[in-house]
């Protein structure tokens, strides 16, 4: 077991370090006012480059992967770690693309608190008995094509080639997308990391949730990662005059993509640990004069098992024939995603606990409501996160997100104990 290195900087040293990181990062956004940056974008490429050249100063090798994941590797002390068949590899990693008017930390916090790590071990001249890689993954969200964690889908060796041909919002292909940022599509099958290489994925990620706040909790052990079934949902109804088509002749889309949004609530509120949203609703072209006669809208279910979710879309989907029915309209769903909930490793969850016992801190065990890039690594590798509290009652998605330096600088502790303390591979 390595010791604790005495040369622990002084507190908070790494906290402040990771909040100026994420607020420089946040410089590149897609909106003048907010955060946004989606797949490819040009505040995407920047945000990519300025990663790339901060590994790079920590010590790093770093390059940027035919998906756009920035991946860094901090090599073993030992040659031979670094060397197949002996070199095993602990990846710690998360997102930089983020929804739209985002936070500051939703994925990248679980890159700049590694960073930060990672520039100590540089600076301490400290190498650690296997590779470590850093990788910060391009795409989570699914904003831009509908398509969630592309990256790290990717280097689990799980990235559906079927994807390239989804079409963002201006019909642009995804594998287009990637030719035009100067990326090779055809290379992404050889991103794909074989698992006998890894020793594990940890994840440092907001809670983005009040359970740590309400806990009086900095940090916790992530248990589970709910798995989300998430449908595009297309409702054709007749577009009509506003002022001459009576009510009662009406087929209106939209009022039936209302009635849909009142149905996914009230049957998600009736379960625990079941949630339903309806996250974009829009008439396209509508026309305030005009009857909608198509209306588009996003549904994305998820609770703590799949059984509860999955019994839950049944029912919502019997609910929706029957408005279609009763409205005379047509409604086609599209099948976006369909994660299965992923269990943590519990050997992972022990060595996060003892650090975090080790920091001074009760260790809590929570699941995730949220979807996480290390879901992908289920199968793969043993996974686990480290969760952070958010301020501002527990917000996320929002510009209001908040963490503070104290409780990332804990974290980062918290992560660099475990890197020290990491079981030897077998
Ligand atoms: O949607 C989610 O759960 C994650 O923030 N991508
Ligand atoms: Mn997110
Ligand atoms: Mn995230």
């Amino acid at each position: 077991m390595l010791s604790q290195p005495n040369a622990q900087p002084a507190t908070t040293a790494f906290g402040s370090r990771i909040i100026a990181l994420s607020e420089r990062l946040a410089q590149w956004s897609e909106s003048r006012d907010g955060l946004t940056c989606t797949y490819l974008s040009a505040a995407h490429r920047a945000v990519a480059a300025e990663l790339c050249a901060l590994m790079r100063n920590a010590g790093m090798t770093a390059k940027i992967d035919a998906v756009g994941n920035v991946v860094g590797r901090y090599p073993a002390a030992d040659p031979a770690a670094n060397t197949p068949p002996s070199a095993r590899t602990l990846i710690t990693a998360s997102h930089y693309d983020t929804v739209v008017n985002a936070g500051k930390y939703d994925g990248r916090l679980g890159i700049v608190t590694p960073l930060v790590v990672i520039e100590h071990l540089h600076r301490t001249g400290q190498r650690l008995p296997y590779s470590l890689e850093l990788i910060a993954f391009s795409e989570e969200e699914g904003v831009r094509f509908a398509a969630p964690y592309i990256g790290s889908s990717a280097v689990a060796g799980r990235f559906d080639m079927k994807l390239l041909e989804r079409r963002d919002a201006n019909g642009v292909a995804l594998g287009d997308a990637l030719r035009q940022a100067g990326f090779l599509p055809e290379a992404i099958p050889r991103l794909a990391r074989p698992p006998q290489d890894l020793l594990c994925y940890i994840e440092v990620h907001i809670e983005q949730g009040p359970v740590l706040l309400q806990a009086g909790l900095p940090v916790g052990i992530v248990t589970s990662i709910a798995g989300a079934v998430r449908h595009l949902l297309t409702v054709r109804g007749v577009a009509g005059h506003a002022g001459t088509v009576p009510m009662a002749l009406r087929r209106d889309a939209a009022a039936a993509a209302a009635e849909i949004v009142l149905a996914v609530e009230k049957r998600c509120r009736a379960t625990p640990t079941l949630v339903g949203t309806v996250g974009r609703l829009a008439v396209p072209e509508g026309a305030i004069n005009v009857i909608p006669g198509a209306c588009e809208l996003t549904l994305d279910i998820r609770a703590g098992d799949d059984a509860t979710r999955d019994a839950a879309g049944a029912d919502i989907f019997a609910e929706i024939e029957a408005i279609a029915e009763r409205r005379g309209v047509t409604i086609e769903a599209q099948e976006i995603i369909d994660n299965a909930a992923v269990a943590c490793a519990p050997r992972i969850q022990q060595l996060l606990a003892e650090a975090v016992a080790r920091a001074g801190v009760r260790p809590l065990h929570l699941p995730s409501g949220a979807g996480h890039d290390a879901a992908m690594f289920d199968g793969c590798t043993d996974l686990g996160m480290l969760f952070v509290r958010c301020g501002n009652g527990g917000v996320s998605h929002s510009p209001r997100e908040t963490v503070s330096a104290e409780d990332a600088d804990l974290a980062a502790r918290i992560l660099l104990d475990v890197l020290l303390n990491f079981p030897s591979p077998p």
